[in-house]
């Protein structure tokens, strides 16, 4: 099998602008005079290396500062021809996969733009790379990108002391072990120091791949000493403010220095986790608050107390199928001076009482509001019948519920097959299938059915994709899609009080853009992130009043006795009070950091 047909796909072919190559090659040159072994030799003596080479962008601006001694590899032909054409007297060019290259021949310097390529999205090329090539099938990894590959063969290629600079996407940096970077990141740690990581997720760099977002880093090659001594090194970062950081002119883009901003991370390379998320972007002086935070957060003993202490966090509720289970208002029910119609066939039918109490607003997470959520904005009403009901009774269930269930019965077998289909019980055709009970609780054994919950306890929840502090709170009934995440209280008893006005409070606004919080689809581990105050962690009566004051206020806006914006102030000020921190100091970081 060959991989040839649509190249742009199978070769990840994106070019650099002159402008980020020229930005590489004089970071390089700025880590080669500052502090690498590199600096006693001549430009024109450092053996470099393009190994995706493309039409030459790279060995454009590497031959116009001074490297000669260069060797580029290009797989595509009619790019090799382009290469050679160009710079074939100047340059070592190969026409070959650069993933067939000799370990034994090694380089000072690494420079390019390999290809990227996710290997979802190209199992056949993975396959045939694996079979083909042995640093291939020694780190292959399910969900890899191509371009893992090119830094695992760069790591084997660089002398010790050199130098591996790439331009790629971003994302691996966050991954962790169950992602495709389980062989990268121990790869990277244990050989090599990440000297600078430049953050590109404000820019636009390749116009062909909108949306994409990426990075530009500096390995260093460790020697045998710096491994055996477990040198430390401090990380370099950069990044751009604004998207008009790189401005575009006539077709390059434009280096603009006031967008840039350049800081040491709190996170050392022996802090680099070989598993985990690396979280870069975490300047000193942040860090610095981030302890302070972290201290009111701690008991006698030291011991931080994070979210996940107090609370699970899980997802509303799925039902089989929506357009079944959500009965909508004016279409398939009627309301009228509280009657409720359901529609069987083209008539509508009037529901008993028992019935109408089995139907629940539901709600999906954009109603969700600091404190509250939007009563209005409901999506429809769900059918929500209690299984233990129908298994305990089932005859006397079935007389309870006629016309609901002869709506529902409508759909038997389509519900049936979709439960088939996913491995589920057909049997559970009448119910729910996420978010209506829930395993797995510390405080309890077995099951709990959240019916209860939804209902009329203290429930605090936020939206499933958001960048922001949002959290929602209510003890009146509020059932949600699965969009939305709520807080279930199964550990330490919660102050929901407090925890709501610290929850959506600026300072959490700090700890959200310090700690890299975004809260993703299944993916939010914010509840091992979030420090929590506690009455048992406060250390004396002044933080015990102040946070007297805060719970005090939050009552008030939860029971809408106290403008929102006016109590909202006031407890972001308290709360500054409270953890002792000047809001300048947060306001200067914001500024500098997190407004970009
Ligand atoms: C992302 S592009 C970058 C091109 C150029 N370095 C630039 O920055 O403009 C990657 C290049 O690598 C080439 N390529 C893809 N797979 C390759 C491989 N296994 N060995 C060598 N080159 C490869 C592609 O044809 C493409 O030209």
């Amino acid at each position: 099998m060959t991989i040839k047909a649509n190249r742009k796909q199978n070769y990840g072919q994106y070019f650099t602008s002159s402008s980020i190559t020229e930005f590489m090659v004089q970071l390089v040159i700025d880590e080669i005079k500052s502090k690498n072994r590199l600096k006693n030799l001549d430009f024109s003596e450092i053996s470099t290396l393009e190994p995706a080479a493309g039409d030459g962008a790279f060995i454009d601006a590497l031959l116009s500062n001074g490297f000669k001694n260069i060797t580029a590899y290009e797989i595509d032909k009619d790019f090799h021809k382009i290469l050679q054409n160009n710079y074939g007297n100047k340059v070592r060019i190969k026409n070959s996969n650069f993933l067939e290259a000799s370990e034994e021949e090694k380089y000072d310097l690494i420079i390019g733009n390999p290809p990227y390529l996710g290997q979802n999205y190209a199992s056949e090329i993975f396959q045939e790379y694996c079979h083909k090539y042995s640093i291939c099938q020694e780190y292959f990894c399910g969900n890899m990108d191509l371009f893992y590959w090119f830094i695992h063969l760069g790591i084997r290629k660089l002398k010790p002391g050199g130098l591996l600079c790439f331009i790629t996407t971003n994302y691996w940096i966050q991954k962790g072990d169950k992602t495709g970077v389980k062989k990268l990141k121990p790869h990277i740690v244990s050989e090599c120091f990440l000297n600078m990581y430049v953050d590109l997720s404000n820019l636009k760099v390749f116009r062909e791949a909108p949306g994409q977002h990426n990075c530009i880093f500096i390995l260093q090659k460790k020697t045998e000493e710096e491994k055996i001594d477990r040198i430390n090194k401090k990380i370099e970062i950069v990044q751009f403010k604004n998207v008009n950081s790189f401005k575009e002119y006539s077709n390059e883009f434009q280096y603009d220095l006031d967008g840039k901003i350049s800081y040491i991370s709190a996170i050392t390379n022996n802090n680099l986790k070989i598993n985990g998320n690396w979280n870069l972007l975490y300047p000193e002086d942040v860090e610095e608050i981030i302890k302070k935070i972290e201290k009111l957060c701690a008991d006698n003993s030291g011991k931080v107390f994070y979210l996940k202490y107090f609370f699970q966090i899980r997802n509303g509720i799925i039902s089989i199928k929506d357009d079944v289970f959500i009965l909508k208002e004016n279409d398939n029910l009627l309301i009228k001076k509280g009657e409720f119609s359901v529609k069987i066939g083209k008539k509508f039918f009037k529901l008993n009482d028992f019935e109408k109490k089995r139907l629940k607003k539901i709600y999906k997470s954009r109603c969700i509001r600091p404190y509250s959520f939007n009563g209005d904005d409901y999506l429809g009403w769900m059918i929500v019948f209690d299984k233990r009901e129908f298994d305990s009774k089932p005859n006397e269930a079935r007389k309870k519920y006629p016309i609901l269930l002869k709506y529902l019965s409508q759909f038997e077998d389509e519900l049936k097959k979709i439960l088939i289909q996913c491995k589920e019980s057909p049997n559970n055709w009448m119910f729910l299938r996420r978010g209506i009970k829930i395993h797995k609780l510390r405080d309890m054994k077995g099951l709990r059915y959240l019916e209860h919950f939804y209902e009329n306890e203290k429930k605090i929840f936020f939206p499933y994709i958001s960048k922001e502090n949002i959290f929602g709170y209510t003890t009146a009934p509020f059932y949600a899609t699965s969009d939305t995440y709520f807080l279930h209280n199964d550990g330490l008893p919660a102050d929901f009080d407090f925890l709501i006005a610290y929850l959506n409070s600026k300072m959490m606004n700090f700890i959200f853009n310090a700690k890299g919080l975004k809260i993703k689809r299944s993916k939010s581990k914010i509840e091992n992130c979030i420090p929590i105050p506690f009455p048992k962690t406060l250390k004396n009566r002044k933080q015990r009043e102040i946070y007297e004051e805060i719970t005090a206020l939050s009552k008030k806006i939860v029971n809408r006795s106290h403008s929102l914006t006016e109590a909202k102030n006031r407890i972001d000020a308290l709360m500054f009070d409270l953890f002792d921190i000047e809001v300048s100091i947060i306001d200067n970081l914001f500024s500098t950091y997190y407004n970009l």
